[in-house]
């Protein structure tokens, strides 16, 4: 399984050097929240171009905003790799995603805990991504929704069935333990972040990350 270490819960004060601490994660995961669409308000484009020149790793940018198009261009330029869109951001999802993917980055949807896994088919052929939250978005620390895990295994079905090949992301309360039903349900990365940066060595946890998400007979 891939990992996605979330700066959220890390030192703002200090990002440069805190992703320096999971450089062997596969993905960095930027959160990025607008106050309007979640609560809270983190950063935007300007911090992920601050951050480019400190990493080599996948930057996996996941959009808490509304109007997530806007931020398109900007976002390119800054050097994201990866574009998380939410379904319930994005009246015009389909063009939303195309536009990511002309722009050369890779285009991911996104579902709350309680969207069906069926508004998102219509575009599961053209996703590089899907992120299946198991919170709701908004806050770092929140209690891992098993109910999500029935989604999770319905994409890797449908996945499976219409021979797709796009990344099962997990986004909320993963640690050791849920980083293993995650996986038994499919899904193919793991963001994680009060469990990553909340630990005095961040190393360790992605190792506890990596030791869970072994398959277990
Ligand atoms: C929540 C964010 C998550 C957050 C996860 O809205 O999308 O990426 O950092 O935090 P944890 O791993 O602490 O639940
Ligand atoms: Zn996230």
């Amino acid at each position: 399984m891939k990992l996605a270490p979330s700066i959220l819960s890390a030192d703002f004060a200090n990002l440069a050097t805190e992703i320096g601490k999971v450089a062997d994660a596969e993905y960095i995961h930027i959160d990025i929240m607008d106050g309007h669409f979640v609560d809270n308000l983190t950063f935007g484009a300007n911090v992920v171009k601050a951050l480019r020149p400190y990493s080599k790793q996948v930057f996996d940018c996941h959009l808490m905003v509304t109007n997530p198009e806007n931020m398109l261009d900007a976002l390119k330029q800054a050097g994201a790799d990866i574009v998380g869109v939410h379904y319930e951001a994005c009246p015009h999802l389909h063009r939303t995603l195309v536009k990511i993917k002309e722009l050369g980055m890779k285009a991911e949807v996104v579902i709350n805990p309680a969207t069906p896994v069926s508004v998102i088919e219509p575009v599961l052929a053209i996703v590089d991504q899907v992120l299946v939250m198991t919170v709701d978005p908004g806050l770092g620390g929140q209690v891992f929704l098993q109910e999500t895990l029935s989604k999770i295994s319905q994409l890797a079905k449908y996945k499976h069935q219409h021979a797709l090949n796009f990344e099962i992301e997990v986004d909320g309360g993963i640690n050791d333990q849920t980083i293993q039903l995650a996986k038994k349900a499919g899904a193919t990365v793991a963001v994680a972040g009060s469990y990553v940066f909340g630990a005095e060595k961040p190393v360790e946890r992605l190792n506890a990350l990596r030791m869970g998400a072994v398959e277990r007979r």
